[in-house]
């Protein structure tokens, strides 16, 4: 009840007007989201890098409907991956991407658009020497994007994939991406899905991420394993141990700001730990989807809105 009540408040316009002009504080902010400029997530990456991690740095912004903003979109990227080029991070940052922030959900030709564009990212990203990951966003955009995917690793086969195991079909898809080279990002799943594609109790999709896991595990593909799940981070070690998988043939993910000691404790034991590192004035939505994840945090975040520091 709660996740579904802060998922809808992440699509609130007159919640994200109050939050986004209320005192909020920067604490709060500032442990998911470094900040909103270029430069912030540079920072961010460059911290992370110090500390042994890799990063996937992420322009905040969704369900773009204008052409000008999806292209603003690109050009923020295009920025970003010079600015880590700059400093000599290309080669333990790279980008994630949502196609719907640069047009995908744009009317009739959105998907070529979005391709367009996800291609002059991905251009740049192999140019500096870095790599591209596809976001996965709700169940009406699978089809999509995982044919996006599969015409942008035709000339960027580096360019990584996601899937949602809360989803019924993520096995096959699993299956169809469990290549040589193919890099796939396991998560469970951010978005509010209807019974009929999704499993909804936390078990079953604790389950299906397990089956999925295994699938990749198995397989020749560079599994990502983002989840903060301690039950599902154990079973993952197991499964390697049992698959004779190298330490640098597979990497644990994390949000930037959540389980940062686990983050720690992985990468001591010569894991290979990516954090994935939000940034952009569009973290409203951002946020509030961390909050019903962990009701936690929701309190924290309440109080932050009327705080004056
Ligand atoms: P879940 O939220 O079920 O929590 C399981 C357990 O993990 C908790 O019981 C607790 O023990 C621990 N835990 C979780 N959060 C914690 C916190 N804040 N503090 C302490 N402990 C905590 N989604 C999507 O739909 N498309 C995408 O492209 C991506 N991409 C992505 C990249 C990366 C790197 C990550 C880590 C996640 C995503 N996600 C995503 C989000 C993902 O689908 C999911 O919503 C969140 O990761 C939360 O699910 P968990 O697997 O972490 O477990």
């Amino acid at each position: 009840m709660l996740r579904r009540g802060m998922i809808m408040l992440s699509r609130s316009s007159a919640i994200k007007h109050v939050a986004a002009t209320a005192p909020i504080s920067r604490r709060v902010v500032s442990r998911f989201v470094p900040g909103e400029e270029t430069a912030d997530a540079v920072r961010a990456a460059t911290e992370l890098a110090a500390l042994g991690f890799t990063s996937t740095i992420d322009h905040l912004g969704e369900d773009t409907l204008a052409a000008e903003q999806a292209t603003a979109t690109v050009k923020a990227y295009l920025d970003l991956l010079d600015a880590l080029a700059e400093k000599g991070l290309a080669d333990r940052a790279e980008v994630s991407v949502k196609l719907s922030a640069v047009g995908q959900a744009l009317a009739d030709s959105g998907d070529t658009f979005a391709l367009d564009n996800a291609a002059q990212i991905c251009a740049k990203a192999a140019e500096v020497g870095t790599t591209v990951t596809l976001d996965m966003e709700d169940h009406t955009t699978t089809d999509s994007t995982l044919s996006i995917l599969t015409e942008l690793r035709r000339d960027f086969p580096m360019t990584g994939g996601v899937l949602q195991t809360q989803l019924r079909r993520t096995e096959g898809d699993v299956r169809d991406l469990a290549y040589e080279g193919s890099r796939v990002r396991l998560c469970k799943g951010a978005y509010q899905e209807p019974d009929s594609v999704a499993f909804t109790s936390r078990q079953e999709i604790d389950r299906a991420y397990v089956r999925s896991l295994k699938l990749l595990i198995d397989s020749p593909a560079y599994p990502m394993i983002a989840t903060h799940d301690p039950r599902l981070i154990d079973i993952a070690a197991v499964l390697a141990v049992r698959a004779d998988r190298t330490q640098d043939s597979m990497e644990y993910q994390m949000l930037y700001g959540v389980r940062p000691d686990e983050q720690g404790r992985l990468a001591a034991q010569g894991n290979r730990v990516r954090v994935y590192v939000p940034y952009g004035d569009e973290w409203y939505g951002y946020l509030v989807r961390r909050m019903a994840e962990k009701p936690a945090n929701v309190m924290l975040f309440l109080k932050s809105l009327t705080s004056r520091r």
